[in-house]
């Protein structure tokens, strides 16, 4: 089998989808690997540790993708790369289709074996592919609110832990899973005032005997968040329906009543995000401001830790590459139903039912 590693194209992106480590691994099974020259030097990689590793390093993303049978990324294809995908070719990525309809129109054009990192599940019916580069998400969300709540960034000019004989800022979470949860520890370890919010009452419950009361934990009813929206410094939209366009949780009528000033950072933007006035911005241009709230909803987050990122996620994704390398692509799917769910499109359709009802293309 022939794995090919494409450098990463979307704005800002740093990461790279396999390290030298795991390439030794794949070809020590005998798959061949190509490597595009330079794809892994924003994470710290050289070609020349690549090539110790077995890969063969190719000079354009054009020759990796003629050649492999399975393109393995970090983000979806852009359309500059849409040309590029081999009818029937295998692609294992971050793929969000609920908030791209056109490159599922591609990749039906193309009958791509779209696998997606987002909706691979573990025996728990967890998501293991999306889970450490939420928990990235997460951290990075109050880093990153932070910084543009800083006067000069065109924030309120809160500082989140306050000082002695000041009110720390208050950090309002809306979903209590992997990303949120994150977000809330770097919160409280900043010292600031926390309020997290989720419709699952375990996530909330599992929070509140973690944090002892040093979080206030809330139910993610409508009353309830336009109630602490109202309050909040920094606003971390953190939901998700698994496979699904996120839901709109804060209308534009509560972000209205935000401080002028405050942040919001939407993570749950590449499912479409959940505040209403949200949409999606980039690394080069990161915010914009609505209503007087700062905006910030870069799609690819974890891209800001590229080094970080890249080991979370081959760590997460080297088990089912092991598989795919020993076995061959559709015999690994055969066989583990929890990567069988990655497959979001084949032979010309859609075959994940919630990205189905969410692009509207039947499965
Ligand atoms: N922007 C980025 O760079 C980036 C990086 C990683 C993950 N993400 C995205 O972050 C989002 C969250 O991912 P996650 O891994 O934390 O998901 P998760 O499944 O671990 O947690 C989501 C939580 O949202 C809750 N929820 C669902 N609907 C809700 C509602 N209406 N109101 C309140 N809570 C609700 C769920 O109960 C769950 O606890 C996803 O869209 C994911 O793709 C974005």
């Amino acid at each position: 089998m022939m794995i090919g590693v494409p450098r990463e194209i979307k704005d800002g992106e740093m990461r790279v989808s396999l390290t030298p480590a795991l390439c030794r691994r794949l070809t020590g099974l005998g798959a061949k690997v190509l490597v595009e020259k330079a794809a892994g030097a924003n994470a710290g990689f050289t070609d020349a540790e690549y090539a110790a590793a077995g890969a063969v390093l190719v000079k354009s993303a054009r020759a990796v993708w003629r050649q492999a049978d399975l393109i393995l990324k970090v983000k979806e294809p852009l359309a500059s790369e849409y040309g590029l995908m081999k009818t029937g070719q295998g692609l294992f990525t971050y793929l969000h289709l609920a908030a791209g309809p056109e490159l599922t129109r591609r990749l039906l054009q193309r009958r791509i074996l779209g696998i997606a990192y987002e909706t691979v599940e573990g025996a728990d019916g967890a998501l293991p592919l999306l889970k450490p580069m939420s928990h990235i998400a997460g951290r990075l969300s109050v880093q990153v609110g932070a910084f543009f709540l800083q006067s000069q960034n065109g924030g309120s000019g809160v500082l989140l832990g306050g000082i002695p004989g000041t009110l720390p800022g208050h950090v309002v979470v809306i979903g209590a899973g992997n990303s949120g949860a994150h977000a809330v520890q770097m919160a409280a370890g900043m010292g600031a005032r926390v309020t997290v919010l989720d419709l699952d009452v375990r996530k909330l419950e599992a929070l509140d005997t973690e944090y002892r009361g040093r979080v206030v934990t809330l139910y993610a009813n409508p009353g309830n968040i336009e109630d602490v929206v109202a309050r909040a410094d920094l606003l971390v939209g953190a939901v998700l329906v698994p496979a699904a366009r996120a839901p709109t949780v804060v209308t534009r009528k509560m972000v209205n009543t935000m401080r002028p000033g405050s942040v919001i950072v939407d993570i749950a933007i590449d499912q479409g995000g959940c505040i209403e006035t949200i949409r999606p911005t980039s690394h080069h241009d990161p915010v914009y401001k609505e209503h007087g709230v700062v905006h910030y909803a870069v799609p690819n987050m974890p891209a800001l830790v590229a080094r970080t990122s890249t080991l979370g996620l081959t760590q997460a994704t080297e088990p089912y590459l092991v598989m795919i390398a020993s076995k061959g692509i559709e015999a690994a799917l055969a066989t583990h139903s929890g990567l069988a769910k990655g497959v979001n499109t084949r032979d010309g359709r859609v075959v994940n039912e919630a990205v189905s009802r969410a692009v509207g293309f039947e499965s």
